[in-house]
């Protein structure tokens, strides 16, 4: 079992993120952790190894970002998988039939599909709360409960879950306190240290950064259960691959470099956003007229590149969507380049449409990853894409004082 090595934790965010985990390699010395691709590993005599018999249980490269993304969020132990619905898929089999999940109504798409169209099929029961609100999570367990699990800021519309009163809650219930902390990354926003008994990410956003793999990571502290998960881990054997580990670890040494970055673009984007369709429109934690920007500010401290956009209809979607030129229309988010997607048509289209409705994820809802460009670029690239917009009016506000006053902000504005 990967365990943090303990003298990192002394060290700041950004020393944690560069070295963590990591010690030169032995052969040659090498300062980065080299990719061992091996399947296997030899044995000195019958039961005599060097504490890698064979490549799901344990290998140097996953073991390295495993302590690494450990010692980011403040836990002990890290486990890496080939995916963020792998390491979700994983953590849920720490249940079994019977028992009830209370989870985040607002979670990213594949989320929800995973639990309603298999694990419910496999004898585990779900309720889907407005987890902006504690009491509802509270009402929503019943003795069958095993766990509560959130997503904050949630997928697409950026809701906020209070993290330290959800944990009581959840303990008071027995039941184990998971966060998906993807959209916030360990550099703003610290689950383990609310409270959370697992941490996990789609390593394929923030961690990574730079869009050229998948996985998946989950970080516990408690020594029994990352016993439960090592087990599962192999068990299951939905682990990262050495490559993949390899690159997320070259991800996670600028964590603190980009997610400044990406917080100062989505705040002046924001900003104008707001100027240009009106703060009704405009859902990023980072504007106080985000209605839970306060409790954001308690538990975070920055918000990242996440922004979604209410524009009135799929109509007024595909024309911003298809004009884009420096954002690209793409799934997925936090890599350094900057994506725009429709989460109804897209990230969401499996949650069912009138839970979307429900929910607020309608066809006008776009939502955007700002990247780590000039910003100024990315203003002037909405601004062209919204050119002609049609029904000008109804809820994009024309370009007007507001968005002119905006772009005369550019470049100057600081967090
Ligand atoms: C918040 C969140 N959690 C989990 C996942 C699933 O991760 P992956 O695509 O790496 O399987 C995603 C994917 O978009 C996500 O946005």
């Amino acid at each position: 079992m990967t365990r943090v090595f303990d003298e990192d934790l002394a060290a700041g965010f950004g020393t944690r993120a560069i070295h963590a985990g990591q010690r030169p390699e032995p052969l040659a010395g090498a300062i980065m952790t080299p990719v061992y691709l091996t399947s296997t590993y030899v044995q000195e005599a019958l039961g005599q190894n060097k504490g890698y018999e064979y490549a799901r249980g344990k290998n140097p490269t996953r073991e390295a970002f495993e302590r690494n993304v450990a010692a980011l969020e403040g836990g002990r132990h890290g486990f890496a998988f080939s995916s963020g619905m792998g390491c979700l898929d994983s953590i849920m089999k720490l249940f079994k039939a019977g028992d009830h999940i209370v989870c985040g109504e607002n979670v990213y798409g594949g989320t929800f599909r995973l639990f309603d169209k298999i694990l419910q099929h496999l004898g585990l029961s779900f309720s889907y709360v407005d987890s902006r609100d504690s009491q509802r999570v509270a009402d929503a367990v019943t003795p069958l409960t095993r766990a509560v699990l959130v997503e904050t800021p949630t997928n697409p519309l950026m809701r906020i879950t209070d993290l330290a009163a959800v944990a009581e809650i959840a303990h008071r219930a027995n039941a184990l306190f998971v966060v998906d902390n993807t959209f916030a990354s360990p550099y703003f926003q610290r689950p383990l240290e609310f409270g959370a008994d697992i941490v996990y990410h789609s390593t394929t956003k923030y961690l990574n950064g730079h869009s050229d793999m998948v996985g998946g990571v989950a970080v516990v502290t408690d020594d029994r259960l990352a016993e439960r998960l090592q087990f599962i881990h192999n068990a299951a054997g939905a682990v990262a691959g050495p490559f993949d580990a390899w690159l997320a670890l070259r991800g996670t040494k600028t964590l603190h470099l980009r997610m400044r970055q990406h917080d100062t673009n989505g705040r002046q984007i924001a900003t104008w956003l707001v100027e240009r369709v009106g703060a009704e429109n405009v859902y990023y934690i980072g504007l106080p007229t985000h209605p839970q920007h306060d409790l954001a500010r308690r538990q975070m401290t920055g918000f990242g590149g996440m922004i979604s956009v209410e524009l009135g209809s799929r109509e007024r979607a595909a024309h911003l969507l298809n004009r884009v030129r420096v954002f690209s229309l793409a799934e997925s988010l936090g890599g350094v380049e900057s994506l725009i997607s429709q989460p109804a048509g897209m990230t969401h289209a499996s949650v069912p449409p009138e839970r979307r409705a429900a929910l607020g994820i309608t066809e006008g809802l776009i939502r955007l990853s700002c990247g780590v460009e000039d910003v100024g670029d990315l203003i002037a690239d909405l601004e062209q894409a919204m050119q002609g917009m049609p029904g000008e009016g109804r809820g994009a506000r024309g370009e007007g004082q507001g968005s002119r006053r905006a772009r005369d902000t550019i470049g100057t504005a600081r967090p």
